[in-house]
């Protein structure tokens, strides 16, 4: 949600926060600029609509010279997008730019403030409070300015900032905001995610609440809240380029699809050894796993319907009572949390605003914070007691797709540590489940041999209005994902729900010809599910059955299409199950001629509330 870069050094700053913010188009946005000091001043340049157009207003960058500057893709929240409201704002007496992710909360009451002696404001947008700020509290040291507004904005920030009387510094500061320094050989720069600096360098620093920045070409100066010098500790970003490019394939989501038995074994197969599961990173102690009275699962979007399927799992193996909520519902209500509960925060970004919120709530309310993440150093990693990483690579199609199988699997491992750590479970039932568990990768494999019958099928019906997909136990939670996926990207209106939920009132909605998808794959309720399927099918319902081989036959018999996916244990069916159905709402969104991987209105991270 909205992108950051700033460069200082030796060559052109335009052409490169340009392509840096290219890099970052997957977070979602709606307007970009940039700001350069060219020699005299502060020249900014901004427009509404897609990067392409700030790019051709700026001839790749070359008609924006200067060696410093920053740049912003912005996603709307405080004003309309238009090229007034976009970043950077700039200060009124025209000393500083602004760039901003987050939201400052009490900027009204801030901008009433400054209104009132006098200070000009031109947007409706939070941010430009804070560059009106910065020149009201600037006497010479712009460090000091910083510190003097961040004392007094409430909120969530990452700001790049240059002023006029620096010209060879960059200024960066954050707090609830992800924001990266990148440290290079005279040049330096800012971002807010990873890919943006990733062609330039590895090596980045990461700020923490309030810390702040100071760039110049040749070094980086770091200061705390309390304006005292830091020494912050270098990470080398251990993916490559290619793992933030395309690959060859026509969109980020597919190649991510594609890439789901391979990132699954990298999730998995460091994490078993000789016939045990080993969590080498979880601090939790069989002790305190013996205590655990009850566990949470806190989440948004697909992270959340990660929780549907380990509520299942965890019931099943642990016979722990389970409560699985979605974050921005859980930190306003009165969770009852002692320190025997474990609330387990699943996050692909590890930034999002209601996440992050509902973590520290747990925290607050003496429960144990267990995160799956998968952006290393992300702020959710950072403040959980315990974190395992998802190992996905980076996922840069907002529709999630390998971060929800790998965060699946990591479940799969929690559920079986435990269980494992409280004994209670037969050796051989255990056995079991680790070996399914290793076979996971080859058959996430083995469901993307067939794109053909789904793309075939997406041909069909990709024009629909409507289309519904129905499921009991893990079948249901994977509706509610394939529903999300296909929704998100194809724009077509689609639901879930649970088999057994149509006759209470979702029936009413289907006529000659709706698309229902049938998620047939948990073997317990096969028979039940197939009643729901002849239910549908009286009512005029199109039917996409999904199940595994075993049951194809019966399947064929009831339903107009069929997809196989194979057999392995009730609660890691999902893994297997999702995967047509994101392909199924690849290729909808595809013959739609949909922005795949920039859905409307959404963004990769959703950082604010
Ligand atoms: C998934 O396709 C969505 N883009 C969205 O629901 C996402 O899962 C949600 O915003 C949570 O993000 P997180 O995992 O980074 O916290």
């Amino acid at each position: 949600m909205c992108g950051i870069v700033g460069y200082v050094g030796e060559e052109q700053a335009a052409p490169f926060l340009l392509n840096g913010l290219q890099k970052l188009e997957y977070r979602g946005y709606d307007s970009a600029g940039v700001a350069v000091y060219n020699g005299t001043g502060l020249h900014v340049v901004k427009s509404k609509g897609r990067l392409s157009v700030l790019d051709g207003i700026l001839e790749g960058g070359r008609t924006l010279p200067g060696v410093v500057g920053i740049g912003h893709t912005r996603w709307a929240t405080h004003g309309a997008p238009s090229d007034v409201n976009s970043h950077p704002q700039v200060s009124d007496g025209g000393k500083f730019a602004v760039v901003h992710n987050g939201i400052i909360e009490n900027y009204l009451e801030l901008k009433n403030h400054l209104l009132r002696r006098g200070v000009e404001f031109v947007s409706d947008t939070d941010t430009e409070v804070v560059a009106q700020m910065l020149e009201y509290y600037y006497r010479g040291d712009v460090l000091e300015a910083i510190g003097r507004v961040i004392q007094r904005v409430e909120g969530s920030y990452a700001l790049g900032i240059i002023c006029a009387d620096c010209p060879e510094k960059v200024f960066a500061v954050r707090k609830d905001s992800p924001l990266i320094i990148g440290l290079g050989q005279g040049e330096n720069f800012i971002a807010s995610d990873i890919p943006a600096i990733l062609s330039k360098t590895r090596d980045i620093c990461r700020l923490r609440d309030k810390e702040i920045a100071v760039l110049e070409k040749d070094g980086v100066k770091f200061w705390g809240e309390d304006m005292e010098p830091l020494e912050k500790p270098v990470e080398t970003v251990q993916w490559d380029v290619a793992a933030a490019e395309k690959g060859g394939y026509e969109h980020f989501m597919m190649k991510e699809i594609c890439e789901q038995p391979e990132a699954l074994r990298k999730t998995i197969s460091p994490r078993i050894r000789e016939g045990k599961i080993v969590l080498d990173d979880m601090k939790l102690t069989a002790e305190q796993i013996k205590q655990i009275n009850k566990v949470f699962i806190v989440a948004c979007g697909t992270s959340y319907h990660v929780g549907v399927v380990a509520k299942y799992a965890f019931e099943k193996l642990l016979k722990v009572p389970m409560e699985v909520d979605v974050a921005s519902e859980f930190r306003y209500r009165e969770p009852i949390l002692d320190e025997n509960t474990l609330v387990i925060i699943i996050s692909q970004s590890g930034e999002t605003a209601d996440t992050l919120a509902a973590l520290r709530e747990a925290k607050k309310r003496g429960a144990r914070v267990l995160s799956i993440v998968n952006v290393v150093g992300s702020t959710i990693a950072n403040e959980s007691d315990d974190v395992l990483y998802t190992w996905a690579g980076p996922e840069i199609a907002v529709a999630s797709t390998k971060a929800y199988s790998t965060q699946l699997a990591v479940i799969y491992l929690v559920v079986l540590y435990m269980a494992q750590e409280l004994g209670h479970t037969p050796a051989g039932e255990m056995a079991a489940y680790l070996e399914d568990l290793q076979r996971l990768p080859d058959l996430a494999a083995a469901c993307l041999m067939d794109k053909e019958t789904i793309q075939y099928f997406a041909s069909k019906y990709f024009n629909a209005r409507d289309m519904y997909f129905i499921g009991r136990n893990v079948d249901y939670a994977a509706s509610l994902e394939a529903s999300l996926k296909l929704k998100e990207i194809s724009y077509i209106h689609s639901e879930a729900y649970t088999g057994g939920e149509l006759k209470h009132g979702p029936i009413s909605l289907l006529e000659d010809g709706t698309l229902v998808i049938a998620i047939c794959t948990y073997g317990r309720l096969f028979d039940k599910m197939m009643s729901n399927v002849r239910e549908v099918k009286a009512r005029g319902a199109v039917v996409l059955g999904i199940t595994t081989r075993d049951k194809e036959e019966t399947l064929r018999q009831q339903t107009d299409y069929q997809f196989c996916i194979p057999k392995i244990t009730d609660f890691m069916l999902p893994s297997l199950s999702i995967i047509p159905l994101q392909l199924f709402a690849y290729y909808v969104a595809s013959m739609k001629g949909c922005d795949i991987d920039k859905p409307r209105n959404l963004a990769k991270s959703v950082t604010v509330e």
